[in-house]
């Protein structure tokens, strides 16, 4: 069984929820798209985990977590978050986590060139500054160092280092906003990044494929989400890659026949950070009220969220966008806290009535249906003890996107789930 778990809003779904529980039964767990400008809270035994590259399943002793060829990485990053997760006392070893020898580096002139690039736009993207989007470029470029460099002998490596630079190079001579980067220090850098990470760095393709012939369970764990994808989302307010779940079974090394089960997750409200389109965006008392009681600030930037009402009409076009099969619905709980709670339903563009996503979605105007909202999820464990109110409110989305919702959210912490 192979299954994916995917982003139906702007990220910050709650991933790691629908990801911890199927990772029960899993063997394998790959992240496949972006780096570390995806934050995962995973909340088990009470604890709580934040993580960026590592998947969700690092915390489960039994599961070989792997970040695959699609992920662009930041190799301080991932040292300081294995650290930290050594310090916490969760076994991360070459037995549990694999990284791919395809998976590209981030580096610093990646982290100096999306400042720069952002300082530089007037329509500015509000990227995390993690050199995401410089590093899928260089991969584009077909110059940028990869996972399987660092294990090069050093003369091989510091030329490749050399030959990478030299674009940014040749552009920090000119412009005094770009700070010169020497290859040797960069080199002195990868040292340290291969001796650290040398034993973890491997081919995950002979893994999967061996997995997918033995007929055993796999995840694959989207990061970002379907409306910040390169193609997908609201360009150019976008991420660098396609972490919808063509792009994210790509990412891992998997064909699209093979996977069984599309899990959708979305919040039962939408946040956003960064800039771009939100229809049912409530830039007022509302807003700070979703975002107070929702706990919504970035767990990589810190940054408050954009706050709004749930938007049908975008998880109608996720469905096809992705092939959802199944949904996660999170933060049930936050928005009965609402007296009263709106969900849009179709959009009214240039004079028309629409339910799909119009690429200037900025131009349209959400038609709402109200709900009465007030309901308490305290101590329910089945979907049969959920408030009426709140049954409905899960029954109108069901019904609205045709989709199963698997598995709902109504709280924190991963036991405060109710799985149907
Ligand atoms: P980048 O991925 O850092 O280039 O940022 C591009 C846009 O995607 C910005 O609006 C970010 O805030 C947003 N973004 C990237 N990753 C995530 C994520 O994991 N959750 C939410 N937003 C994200």
């Amino acid at each position: 069984m192979i299954t994916e778990i995917i982003g139906l809003q702007y990220g910050d779904e709650g991933k790691g929820r629908a990801a911890h529980y199927e990772a029960q039964n899993a063997s394998i767990v790959i992240r496949a798209t972006g780096g570390n400008n995806a934050g995962h809270t995973v909340v088990s035994n009470g604890k709580k985990y934040a993580m960026h590259l590592l998947p969700s399943s690092i915390i489960r002793k039994d599961v070989k977590s792997v970040i695959g060829p699609g992920v662009v990485i930041d190799p301080k990053v991932l040292i300081e978050e294995i650290e930290n997760m050594h310090k916490n006392g969760i076994e991360v070893s070459p037995r549990n986590l694999i990284v791919s020898n395809r998976a590209h580096l981030i580096l610093n002139h990646h982290k100096e060139l999306d400042k720069l690039y952002e300082s530089m736009k007037s329509n500015k993207v509000g990227t995390t500054g993690r050199g995401i989007g410089p590093a899928y470029e260089e991969k584009c470029r077909r110059t940028n160092i990869r996972m399987c460099d660092l294990l090069l002998p050093d003369d091989v490596l510091l030329e490749k280092i050399k030959e990478n630079l030299r674009v940014y190079n040749i552009l920090a001579e000119k412009f005094e906003d770009f700070h010169f980067i020497n290859p040797e220090d960069e080199f002195k850098d990868c040292l340290i990044y291969r001796k650290y990470l040398r034993s973890y760095i491997y081919d995950s393709q002979e893994v999967i494929n061996n997995a997918v012939e033995k007929g055993l369970n796999i995840i694959v764990e989207g990061a970002q989400a379907t409306y910040l994808d390169l193609d997908h989302g609201d360009y150019p307010m976008v991420t660098s890659s396609n972490p919808n779940a063509s792009g994210s079974a790509s990412g891992a090394g998997i064909g699209p026949t093979l996977i069984d089960e599309v899990i959708g997750v979305m919040k039962a409200y939408t946040s956003r950070v960064g800039e771009g389109p939100f229809v049912t965006e409530q830039k007022n008392e509302i807003g700070d009220t979703i975002r107070k009681i929702g706990h919504e600030y970035g767990t990589t930037t810190g940054r408050p969220r954009r706050c709004g009402w749930l938007d049908l009409v975008m998880i109608l076009n996720a469905k096809v966008v992705n092939g959802l099969t199944s949904i996660c619905l999170n933060h049930l709980d936050t928005i009965g806290k609402m007296e009263e709670i709106y969900v849009c339903r179709a959009y009214y563009y240039k004079g028309k009535v629409i339910n799909y996503v119009p690429i200037d979605r900025e131009n349209c105007e959400p038609l709402y249906t109200r709900f009465e909202g007030g309901w308490d999820v305290t101590g329910v464990t089945t979907y049969e003890e959920l408030p009426e109110k709140a049954k409905k409110y899960v029954k109108y989305i069901e019904n609205y996107t045709g989709v199963k919702i698997k598995y709902i959210g109504i709280g924190p912490d991963e036991k405060q789930t109710i799985i149907r």
